[in-house]
């Protein structure tokens, strides 16, 4: 499963960059908005740092919109991939970039249905929102195994992108069910090595070995 960073904020993504497991990036204009400057110029920064998928959203809500502003985005670099919302005109807005050869994500994914129609448009990616469905008090994790089940039974080549992910439960269960990528906010992605265990047991590791005679 391909770990991308939930965020950005170039300091969280240059650190989870030096993790040395860090397979690309998601933004929204939210995450956008928390940022100081210029958003191309941030994401001219992003990609300087992550050689992997960037993901950037277009604002338009007509798929003419969309195609103008995803084909802007990607002269920033080469691996910039054009977010695109999950709606009718998205879907035409998905077709005409995959066919110019430009990654695309549908976000806001909330449904099979929703996720089958985006990857029949040529999706590279899928975004289904598991902790927005949680917070409504639906099965978020549910939506990742019907959609995993869905892309393999017709052989689909869009991924699987978890969103919204709040615990590292959303993590474990994503690679448990086979998405191929789940995109993480900082602290989440931070706790995934953590582990009391392995802190004690070093702890006492390190306490032993005062006593080990080193001559
Ligand atoms: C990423 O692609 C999504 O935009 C993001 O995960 C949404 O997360 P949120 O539901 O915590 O805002």
């Amino acid at each position: 499963m391909k770990f991308f960073i939930d965020t950005a904020n170039l300091d969280e993504i240059q650190q989870a960059a030096e993790m040395g497991i860090l397979d690309g990036v998601t933004t929204n204009p939210s995450l956008m908005a928390k940022e100081k400057g210029s958003f191309k110029e941030i994401l001219a920064e992003i990609c300087k740092i992550v050689p992997g998928s960037v993901s950037a959203e277009v604002v338009s809500m007509d798929a003419e919109g969309m195609i103008k502003e995803g084909k802007e985005l990607a002269k920033i670099a080469d691996n910039i991939t054009i977010k695109i919302p999950t709606i009718l005109e998205g879907l035409k807005a998905i077709k005409s970039l995959t066919a110019e050869g430009i990654e695309t994500n549908a976000t806001l994914v909330f449904s099979p249905m929703q996720g089958l129609m985006v990857a029949k448009a040529g999706a590279t990616y899928a975004s289904p929102f598991v902790g927005r469905l949680d917070d409504i008090s639906h099965n978020g994790m549910h939506l990742i195994e019907q959609l995993v089940v869905i892309y393999e039974n017709y052989n689909l080549p869009t991924q699987v992108l978890v969103a919204s992910v709040r615990s590292t439960q959303h993590v474990v269960q994503s690679a448990l069910m086979g998405a191929h990528v789940c995109t993480i906010p900082f602290k989440v992605l931070s706790q995934l090595i953590k582990h009391p265990l392995t802190d004690s047991g070093l702890e006492k590791f390190l306490a032993d070995w005062k006593k080990v005679n080193k001559g």
